[in-house]
């Protein structure tokens, strides 16, 4: 073992390269920039340099060119050829090569203590005091996006929690017994708290049971899956179809699977037929089964929760049976905000809260919306922009028949009472 020569990569090093690659490994941290990576970058001919002794290679660099910077991907050396100056040597050709043409600056990231640190040094690479590695991971990887595109499911965006406006209470619930310990297990572990595995949202319709679940999906970055019982139903029969696809659910990392209008598959067996009782067990066993895995959850949703089959919401299959009622004053108002701002008007949230006691969020959407599309009219027939005003919104608001009267808030009130896990 005397010396070594440093030379240009060729197509034909790719294999010695992963060999060394894998071999040269000295810190636990995995590197920044997979193999993949610095293969990738090696078969798009980005410049790499490879040292041989006796026609073997025994250390690679390898860089990925992006405009006038370059990352160094990979320094591998074999570990009998450390600490030597082979390393040195080996970056200080490379960055020739880089700077000729047309770097400005070179990076590269080490984990602790990886091979490759001393030898940057001496090639006179500063590490930059005062900076932080961030990193985020998305939850998907590219194979499971195909298999979650089959199944129908969608990667919601993300901002939508933050984009339910006002239900301050219900957020401050699902936040805190879904979210928090579904996002940091280890922490929720630590206290004996199992994350929780399935719940149950009920209320009138349009409260926002639908936009909860996207939006907690999107809180959590887990992609949405929604069934569908009459598809299933139509394709393989209702029972072998939710039996069907739960198999396919449990293929997933992280789902959350949404049921809407549960009632209808999940109705009391007293009294059903015998295909819609089999339905019932069916969904059940999906239920516990879908329980022994980590990384998802189940929400379903309902407007009458009283029809229920009451196997159902027994403990040990729902964690939590969350009532998601008509928004209170404080929530019309900052949902009134949120329409207001975006419509330009110069109107009163306060009292607009006050004239839409029993409006969903749905019916207040339907007034804005209503009221903004009149404003648009006005402003293109007359040619000056037009601006909604606080009478304007409560003609509308007079107009409209709120979705929850005081019957059904008085019987939600009681649903909540006889119902509610939370
Ligand atoms: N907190 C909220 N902030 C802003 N918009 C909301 C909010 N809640 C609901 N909406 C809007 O109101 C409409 C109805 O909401 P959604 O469909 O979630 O209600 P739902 O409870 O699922 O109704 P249903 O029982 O009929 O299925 C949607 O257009 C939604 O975007
Ligand atoms: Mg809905």
């Amino acid at each position: 073992m005397t010396g070594w020569r440093v030379r240009d990569y060729a197509q034909d090093d790719l294999e010695a390269v992963i060999r060394v690659d894998a071999e040269s490994g000295t810190a636990e941290e995995s590197p920044l920039f997979p193999l993949s990576d610095a293969v990738a970058a090696l078969q798009a001919l980005h410049p790499a340099v490879v040292a041989t002794a006796d026609e073997v290679v025994v250390g690679a660099v390898v860089s990925r060119v992006e405009g006038d910077r370059a990352w160094i991907l990979r320094i591998s050396m074999a570990p009998a050829w450390r600490h030597r100056g082979l390393g040195s040597d080996l970056i200080t050709a490379l960055e020739h090569r880089l700077f000729a043409g047309g770097v400005r600056t070179v990076h590269a990231v080490l984990p602790d203590g990886e091979t490759g640190a001393t030898a940057l040094h001496n090639c006179g690479f500063g590490a930059r005091p005062g900076m932080v590695f961030f990193e985020k991971r998305g939850r998907v990887t590219p194979q499971a996006v195909s298999m979650l595109a089959s199944l129908g499911a969608e990667l919601p965006p993300g901002g939508l929690w933050q984009k339910v406006a006002g239900m301050q209470r219900e957020k401050e619930l699902i936040e805190r017994r879904l979210v928090l310990p579904l996002a940091h297990p280890e922490m929720a572990a630590q206290h004996g708290v199992e994350p929780p595995r399935a719940v149950m949202l009920f209320g009138p319709p349009g409260t926002g049971k639908s936009t909860f679940a996207h939006a907690i999906a999107s809180r959590l970055g887990w992609p949405l899956l929604e069934l569908f019982p009459a598809r299933l139903a139509a394709e393989y029969g209702l029972a072998s179809g939710l039996n069907r696809r739960f198999d396919e659910i449990a293929r997933l990392d992280h789902v959350l699977v949404f049921i809407d209008e549960v009632e209808e598959i999940a109705g009391t067996r007293s009294g059903a037929d015998a295909a819609a009782v089999g339905v019932v067990n069916e969904l059940l066993k999906a239920i516990v089964r879908f329980r022994g895995q980590d990384g998802r959850l189940l929400v379903c949703a309902t407007n009458d929760v009283t029809t229920l089959d009451p196997a159902f919401l027994r403990h040990g299959r729902f964690d939590y049976v969350l009532p998601i009622g008509p928004p209170d004053n404080r929530a019309r108002t900052a949902l009134w905000e949120s329409y207001l701002a975006r419509a330009g008007a110069e109107a009163d949230s306060a009292v607009l809260a006050s004239a839409s006691e029993g409006f969903t969020p749905a019916d207040i959407a339907h007034v804005a919306r209503t009221v903004s599309q009149v404003q648009f009219e006005r402003t293109f027939d007359t040619g000056t922009r037009a601006r909604p005003t606080t009478d304007d919104y409560l003609r509308t608001i007079g107009d409209t028949r709120p979705t929850v009267s005081a019957a059904m808030a008085q019987e939600f009130a009681r649903q909540t009472e006889t119902f509610a896990r939370i």
